[in-house]
């Protein structure tokens, strides 16, 4: 039993659905959430911009004395993962989690993941992907407009999100699964899977991290807490507790709290 919260953090709102995940696969976790919306997109930043960021990220949720961190971005788990793997406090990315769903894909069909731009750049995903599912068609697809979109109130019976799903996922019919590989994409999970058919499963590596997480919780006793959650934020506080309320489904408990942009 260990009632210190877990951290999870992302650029925005795509670590919501991590935190949604860890909600229900255990309630009554303590959760200290962190959006960094006053420097997103994360996914149009370079490889040396995104492995500080990663520090002062974790840094940031350590000093709140979390028993461990969901990091909740495909594009910081692809662009530091040595870093995230190195860190005191065990840290869960969403690679890793995401790329061992999909060897539960069963056929020898392609395969897909989609995410943003940095981490399509990275190749980390391509490369995970072909060593977990050898012999497979690994087909990897940036979504550089899906973020901005999602961010600005954007959901999936939207027009404009309709047309950038097809115009990105459109390498992606036929295959067997597709990796959701930017935590923000399980927002318009629905637009996605609408898109591509009821043939091609959709694999979110945000739930799996935070699964993964959970896992490490229950096998080392770490489980416990009264299900309290905080939010911080980097840009506008109001606008991302609107948001958070909407995609959760239910008003958040407190409002989130503004921190400060950090200099990259
Ligand atoms: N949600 C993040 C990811 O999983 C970052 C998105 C962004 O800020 O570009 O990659």
């Amino acid at each position: 039993m260990d009632n210190r919260a877990v951290g999870i953090f992302d650029s925005g709102l795509g670590g919501l659905t991590a935190m949604k995940a860890l909600r229900e696969l255990l309630p009554e976790e303590n959760i200290i959430y962190f959006g960094d919306t006053g420097r997103l997109p994360y996914g149009a930043k370079t490889r040396e911009q995104l492995r500080r960021m990663a520090v002062q990220d974790l840094d940031l949720i350590a000093s709140h004395g979390v028993k461990a961190v969901i990091v909740a971005c495909g594009t910081l788990s692809s662009n530091a993962a040595e870093i995230l793997d190195a860190y005191p406090v065990p840290a869960f990315g969403v690679l890793k989690a995401g790329v061992a769903g999909m060897t539960k894909i069963p056929g020898t069909g392609p395969l897909g993941v989609i995410a943003t731009e940095a981490s399509i750049r990275s190749g980390a995903f391509a490369a995970a992907l072909r060593a977990a599912c050898p012999g497979r068609e690994i087909r990897a697809v940036a979504c550089p407009d899906f973020v901005p979109l999602i961010e600005s109130g954007h959901g999936s019976g939207d027009p404009a999100v309709r047309e950038a799903v097809a115009r990105y996922c459109a390498p992606l019919k036929g295959a067997d699964a597709v990796l959701l590989g930017c935590t923000h994409y399980g927002i318009i999970g629905e637009a996605i899977a609408a898109y591509l058919g009821e043939k091609t499963a959709l694999v979110s590596a945000a739930y799996c991290g935070a699964a993964v997480a959970a896992q490490h919780l229950i096998v080392n006793g770490l489980t416990g807490g009264r299900g309290e959650e905080r939010f911080f934020v980097s840009g506008d506080p109001a606008a991302f507790t609107r948001a958070a309320s909407t995609f959760l489904g239910r008003p958040v408990a407190r409002a989130a709290e503004g921190l400060p942009c950090m200099e990259i």
